[in-house]
């Protein structure tokens, strides 16, 4: 594996790779990386002849300045969890090589990225779709591979790339959990010992309203879940939304689409955590 820190070095090995017809996928991340980063690594691995993956903490996408300076860095951790899991090329640029100028674009994205985490976290998915743009440009992969995790955050860039017509095929992977069923994420070494053992709590309750569903309306749905999750001690949900997994609109009924979602914020103490759950899938 090679650590490439400027964009005209990356530009250099990926175009070097295409040009001899090898196949070129991309993992964006922000490090801090667990076995579902790993999980698209290992995917991406497998399915390209080189793999390219980004570790930067992409300032534009923090709302909150607090949450960007708590945001966990473990460079050293990260490069050998890569090269492990077969890793051509660890691109871990600095803000100024990525924004050698202020990046004032402002995307119009539509629904995808006004509803749910475009209400509570204004201009997150801008910053998401600024980032995420430079790499497809940058790296101009034939792959790029995203975690469900972020379910949200794969229709906001399958939206962007629409737009720009890159010609990127972007792949979600099915979300990672522990054994407990907690949804992996970086965030979740913030937790305290006692909201660790309280967080699956939020998978759970969201495993159970499957079968609670299938004898109760979407409304009754979404307010046990909101329930159930507010009564764990530190525990406050934020939103919870039953929506189309393609247009992410909330639906009404259960008849309503054949592609139904739910997608959840909680506040664990002060950690922010998210998960969603299908209810059905074409
Ligand atoms: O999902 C993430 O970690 C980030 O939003 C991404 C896609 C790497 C862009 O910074």
């Amino acid at each position: 594996m090679e650590r490439i820190t400027t964009v005209a070095a990356l530009r250099e090995v990926v175009d070097a790779a295409r040009c001899s017809g090898k196949s070129v996928g991309l993992v964006p991340t922000m490090g801090a990386l667990h076995s579902g980063h790993i999980s698209l690594v290992e995917r991406c691995v497998a399915e390209n002849d080189v793999t390219v993956v980004s570790v930067f903490v992409n300032p534009t996408q923090f709302n909150d300045k607090r949450d960007l300076e708590l945001y966990p860095r473990t460079p050293e951790e990260d490069c050998a969890m890569l090269e492990k899991a077969g890793c051509t090329y660890v691109f871990t640029p600095s803000v100024e090589e990525v924004y050698p100028e202020p990046d004032t674009r402002v995307f119009e994205l539509g629904t995808v990225a006004e509803v749910m985490e475009g209400r509570f976290r204004p201009g997150h998915f801008n910053g998401v779709a600024q980032i995420v743009s430079k790499l497809f440009a940058m790296v101009s992969p034939h792959r790029a591979y995203f975690g469900e995790k972020d379910f949200q955050q794969i229709a906001v860039i399958r939206t962007m790339a629409a737009q720009l017509q890159f010609d990127i095929d972007i792949i979600a992977c099915p979300i990672v959990r522990e054994a407990d069923g907690l949804a992996l994420s970086s965030r979740n070494t913030r937790l305290t010992p006692e909201q660790r053992r309280n967080a699956p709590r939020i998978a759970e309750t969201l495993f159970k309203s499957r079968t609670f569903a299938e004898s109760h309306t979407v409304e009754e749905t979404i307010r046990y879940v909101v329930d159930t999750i507010n009564t764990v001690p530190e525990m406050r949900v934020e939103y919870y939304e039953i929506v189309d997994g393609n247009t992410l609109l909330p639906v009404e009924n259960w008849q309503d689409s054949s592609y139904i979602v739910g997608c959840i914020t909680v506040y664990n103490g002060e950690v922010r955590l998210i998960d969603n759950i299908t209810y059905c899938r074409p």
